[in-house]
């Protein structure tokens, strides 16, 4: 099942070009890498696609069933609230709200539900955790994830190649966004960002370390 198709895109930011001609489609099950350099584009293209920011021109295309979870940059917060209060809030605005999956998601990361630490407290790592978390807890089928192993630790690097997993044979998607391949996860594409251009990577071959 195709969950999103990009045509051709374009952005710029005043007179600078980020993204140019950029397409690329994603089906169900698919582990896509896309790869890049400090200030590439991969960020503008997540967000472009999560509808935070319009294109300059060209299209992209979600499918009829898409439902977009994201995790791009740094997530905002309420920051004088629990973790449990901004997730409640989050899984209430599209009325998705279903206590045990995230509380069951905390408890794999190794975040305490029920604790009452507000989330300025949180460090950069409990922070990707929950991040992470919100991407994924209300069942979204078409998952982007902006750097996910950003200040994670041995026991959450793992969680988060088990969870991709399982999202693949749920027959989701995610679209990760990195500078480095995070090896332990298995991608069905690879592409690069470079120069605004978007190109497939051949499949199964490690990218060299520049
Ligand atoms: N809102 C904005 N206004 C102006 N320029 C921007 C804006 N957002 C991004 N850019 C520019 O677009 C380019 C791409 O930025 P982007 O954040 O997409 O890169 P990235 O590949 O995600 O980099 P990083 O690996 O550092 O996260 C950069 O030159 C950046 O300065
Ligand atoms: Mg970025």
């Amino acid at each position: 099942m195709r969950l999103l198709t990009v045509a051709q895109i374009a952005k710029s930011f005043g007179a600078q070009q980020v993204l140019q001609d950029v397409s690329l489609t994603v089906d169900s099950g698919e582990v896509v890498h896309i790869a890049g350099g400090n200030g590439s584009g991969k960020s503008t293209l997540l967000k472009i696609v999560a509808g935070i920011i319009p294109a300059t021109s060209g299209t992209f295309q979600l499918g009829e069933n898409t439902h977009i979870g994201a995790l791009i940059e740094n997530p905002g917060f309420l920051e004088g609230e629990s973790l449990k209060t901004n997730l409640t809030f989050l899984a209430a605005i599209n009325h998705h709200s279903d206590p045990a999956v995230m509380a069951g998601l905390a408890q794999r990361f190794g975040l305490d539900w029920h604790s009452r630490q507000s989330m300025k407290k949180y460090s950069i790592g409990m922070r990707e955790k929950a991040g992470i978390i919100q991407a994924v807890m209300e069942d979204q089928n078409l998952i982007l994830l902006d750097e996910p192993t950003r200040g994670l630790d041995e026991a959450a690097l793992t969680q988060l190649v088990n969870l991709v997993a399982e999202l693949r044979t749920a027959g989701k998607a995610v679209i990760i966004a990195s500078h480095d391949r995070y090896t332990p996860i298995t991608y069905t594409a690879n592409y690069q960002l470079e120069g605004g251009r978007l190109t497939r990577q051949s499949d199964g071959v490690p990218s060299i370390p520049s």
